[in-house]
């Protein structure tokens, strides 16, 4: 039998029934009801805002899957380009597919001169990379005209693969200017990853990047693709929904990444332990969060009630990199936190767990990355999740432009007040 769920509104006696899918109902129903009535829901706690077919998430059980497949066995398996495939088109590529998609990319990975020399160039010396990432990547779309066509389905599809192919360009170029380092060009002889890597470290010509680090790279790429819902997401397809070009709409989207609560707390995490600094500080620390002294960084998920499993793949994947560049010092402080963490009631009854930020950023610590650089690393890769919800958001005919209603609380109203009588 169909569920359906009754909503009575008791002033009038007044109900509607309407269908209850997968625990959700159209909120048509309250509009039935009364035209007027809103429903009072910050920060969309219960809030369905779309329908997605790209990425499945169930927080109690630590569940993430990407079109179906789940993410450990894509991590396992897959790459990080072959994902991207997946997620903007919903279905794996056969090997000629994917043949074509990787060389498309590669050679879309250049950005025009006037980017450096212009644009970037700029920039204040100690610019925050991050800072410099978000106008960027607005300012590349200045360079597409045509960007703006965006129900023009060749358009939209050129601008997904250039933006997903200069995005580490770009990422890069802003690590080099901001070390003062020459701007290295990207090598179509090399991966996503290899190139990536390559433009950020290269030194000299005898310079390699060794292939254990390169797939670490690309395995944080494809943890990072995708998360439905989150925040930069919404962001991505709020902009969106006014019909702005990808690469504005991306801008938005990575700004709201940048915050530490977001994005941004890879960053966060790093600092909060180089700041415990050994593990004998650790209990202290934990007990002075309890007391309301900040966060635990890295901690905690508004979907996940379980351990991440974003956070279960990399720690495993950090003892791999770890092998090759030596351990990170502050891996020990970051076990013992966790331990500590994870016997301790407080989060154990908030269902706080490690999320993907807690271990990431050792990892990005030890390939080399400078703090500053954590939050670009994972805006890079989640470029494709913000551009499948684009596409997906155009076409869904149930979308308009968002527009929440808001619960008035101010005051009433009064008569303008000559300046000479105000207190
Ligand atoms: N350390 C200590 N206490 C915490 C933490 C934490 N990291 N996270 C939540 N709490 C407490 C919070 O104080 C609240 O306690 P009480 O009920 O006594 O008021 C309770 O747990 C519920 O927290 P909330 O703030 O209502 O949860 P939320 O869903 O609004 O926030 C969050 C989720 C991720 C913003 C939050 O857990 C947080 O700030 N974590 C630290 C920052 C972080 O690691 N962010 C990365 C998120 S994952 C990557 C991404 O999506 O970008």
């Amino acid at each position: 039998m169909a569920e359906t769920i009754t909503i009575i509104d008791d002033r009038t006696g007044k109900k509607v029934t309407v269908p209850l899918r997968d625990g959700v109902f159209p909120s048509s129903a309250l509009r039935e009801l009364d035209p007027d009535l809103r429903m009072y829901d910050p920060a969309f706690l219960s809030t369905a805002a779309c329908e997605s077919s790209i990425t499945y998430i169930d927080g109690e059980a630590g569940i993430l899957r990407y079109r179906g497949y789940p993410i450990e066995q894509l991590a396992e398996k897959s790459t990080y380009l072959e994902v991207a495939y997946l997620l903007l088109n919903g279905e794996l590529p056969t090997s000629s597919e994917l043949e074509k998609w990787n060389y498309d990319v590669i050679h879309h990975t250049m950005i025009h001169e006037n980017m450096r020399k212009r644009f970037v160039d700029g920039f204040h010396y100690d610019a925050h990379p991050m800072g410099m990432f978000v106008s960027a990547v607005a300012a590349l779309g200045t360079f597409y005209p045509e960007s703006k066509d965006i129900f023009n389905p060749g358009s939209l599809e050129k601008q997904i693969l250039r933006l997903i192919a200069k995005v580490p360009t770009l990422a890069a170029m802003c690590y080099r200017f901001s070390s003062g380092l020459p701007f290295v060009s990207p090598n179509n002889s090399m991966s996503y990853p290899e190139n990536f890597l390559n433009m950020m470290f290269r030194l000299g010509d005898d310079h390699t990047v060794d292939p254990r680090l390169t797939k670490a790279m690309d395995l944080l790429f494809m943890l990072h693709a995708d998360h439905e819902q989150n925040c930069g997401t919404t962001a991505m397809r709020v902009v969106a929904s006014s019909h702005a070009d990808p690469y504005s709409a991306m801008s938005a989207a990575s700004s709201a990444l940048y915050g530490p609560l977001h994005g941004g707390a890879n960053e966060a995490a790093i600092n909060m332990l180089t700041e415990i600094g050994s593990i004998d500080n650790v209990e202290a620390f934990v007990k002075s969060v309890k007391a309301g002294h900040g966060k635990l960084q890295g901690f905690g998920h508004r979907v996940y009630k379980n351990y991440d499993p974003r956070a279960a793949i990399i720690k495993k994947a950090a003892y791999d990199v770890f092998d090759v560049t030596g351990k990170n010092p502050l891996l020990d402080i970051a076990l013992k936190l966790e331990d500590v963490a994870l016997s301790d009631d407080y989060f154990i009854s908030r269902k706080l767990y490690p999320n993907v930020d807690f271990y990431s950023g050792l990892i990005y610590q030890a390939l080399g990355f400078p703090i500053e650089m954590f939050t670009v690393l994972f805006a890079i890769p989640r470029t494709v999740g913000w551009l499948s919800h684009f596409s997906e958001l155009l076409k869904d005919d149930a979308q308009k432009i968002s527009r929440p209603r808001q619960w008035y609380t101010g005051v009433d109203k009064r008569d303008y007040l000559a300046i000479n009588k105000r207190q």
